[in-house]
């Protein structure tokens, strides 16, 4: 039997990835490390409680003293760190908290790991483990019209977001290339599915489009994303923990590009129909100050992975958009839960702001060379 140690899995991704792991392995024992945050949410593992394979500790990841004691005590095959600070925006506003939870929560786990599996005198790694750093594509920038990130494009992040992402990442190859830590990185593209936060931009759309309230679509909505249903990111990352060849970075995409403009009317549309809502039309879509730096394209090139370890992305986007919005709609006392009290603040504060951004943006100039609009 396999023990993970997982962090940060009562967000979205990895509440996804303790109902995958335990969907597929009768064996097995998660230990989850989250802190809670405003993105974490014990309801997201509602389906799984009293399973004696998973065990939850509310804890942070910078705080040594726990993450060592959890190591000793549980002994994981494996940790995998979902835990972050997740959102650009927010990290537009407030960078000091994606260094600390992002950066040196990354570097303390690493730090915990190699003190527990190290043996400085033979200089050898105990049989078997493995760190895995849950990554982003947003480190490698973003793109312009042609081309994809393989796993050798340089790392060129712009917002402190996926400069934090991108920090972590080379800290997690540091301990790799310095001490022979047994690690791999995973790179994914944007996930979409049950239980992300309404601050993302899909089931934001939902929960507005709803209520008829304004659908906020950054500068001309034409930035692009490729789309990945979380499932399959969740499998991708089973995949690379157990096969995946140490010290290896693996991108996950599902060549799902779309504008951010056709996600807002597809789900306008899908709302639509299935609540027979007169109300939810494309009138509802507002375009308002775009996100500052905001990188204009994502894609993946997920070939490695592919060849690498047969992983693929199942889920067409047309299946995922539609299990997404189910989900959704069968669940209104979640989103009612997670939208109560701080999240109302947050919205009319991020939104209200952007229209204060508006001159400001546009009379900024970008930097040559990096894939900008
Ligand atoms: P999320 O914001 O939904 O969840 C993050 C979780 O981490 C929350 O449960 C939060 O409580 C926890 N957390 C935050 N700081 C912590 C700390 N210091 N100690 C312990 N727990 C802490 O994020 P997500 O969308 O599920 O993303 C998970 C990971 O995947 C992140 O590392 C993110 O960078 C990466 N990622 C996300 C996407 C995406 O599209 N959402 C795509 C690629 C990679
Ligand atoms: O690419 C992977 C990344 O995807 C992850 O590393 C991040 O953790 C995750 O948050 C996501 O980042 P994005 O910034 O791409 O996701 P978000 O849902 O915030 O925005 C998606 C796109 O939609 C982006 O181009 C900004 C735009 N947007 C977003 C919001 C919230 C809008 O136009 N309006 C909005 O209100």
């Amino acid at each position: 039997m396999k023990t993970y140690l997982v962090t940060g899995c009562a967000g979205f991704i990895g509440s996804n990835f303790v109902h995958y792991m335990l969907e597929k392995y009768a064996q097995i024992r998660l230990v989850n490390l989250d802190k809670l945050t405003y993105a974490g949410n014990l309801e997201n593992l509602k389906d799984v409680e009293g399973d004696p394979r998973h065990i939850f500790v509310q804890g942070d990841i910078c705080d040594k003293a726990l993450v060592s004691d959890l190591i000793t005590r549980y002994d994981p095959d494996y940790v995998i760190n979902f835990a972050a600070e997740s959102h650009v925006d927010r990290s537009i506003r407030n960078p000091e908290i994606f260094v600390e939870s992002n950066v040196l929560g990354t570097v303390n786990l690493l730090q915990c790991c190699k003190d527990a599996w190290y043996n400085a005198e033979a200089k050898t790694w105990k049989e078997g483990k493995k760190y895995l750093q849950v990554s982003t594509d947003e480190v490698y920038g973003a793109l312009g019209p042609e081309g994809y990130f393989t796993e050798t494009t340089p790392l060129s992040p712009h917002s402190p977001y996926s400069s934090s992402k991108a920090s972590a990442d080379l800290f997690v190859m540091a301990f790799h290339d310095t001490y022979g830590m047994p690690v791999n990185i995973t790179r994914c593209s944007n996930n979409y599915g049950p239980y992300q936060f309404p601050e993302k931009l899909i089931p934001l759309l939902i929960n507005n489009a709803k209520q008829h309230k304004n659908l906020p679509v950054y500068g001309d909505g034409m930035q692009v994303r490729d789309w990945l249903y979380v499932m399959d990111h969740c499998k991708a990352i089973d995949m690379v923990a157990s096969d995946g060849k140490v010290g290896e970075v693996y991108n996950v995409g599902g060549h799902n590009e779309r504008p951010n403009i056709f996600i807002v009317k597809t789900v306008i549309a899908q709302l639509h129909d299935r609540l027979q809502d007169e109300g939810i039309t494309e009138e509802l879509i507002t375009h308002v100050a775009d996100r500052l730096g905001h990188d204009r394209r994502y894609g993946i090139d997920p070939t490695k992975i592919k060849n690498d370890l047969g992983w693929y992305p199942e889920t067409p986007f047309e299946k995922g958009i539609v299990l997404t919005i189910d989900w959704y709609l069968a669940n209104p006392e979640w989103m009612a839960h997670v939208t109560s009290g701080d999240y109302q603040k947050y919205y009319e504060q991020m939104y209200k702001n952007k229209e204060a951004h508006t001159r400001k943006a546009a009379a900024r100039p970008r930097r040559a060379g990096r894939g900008g609009a």
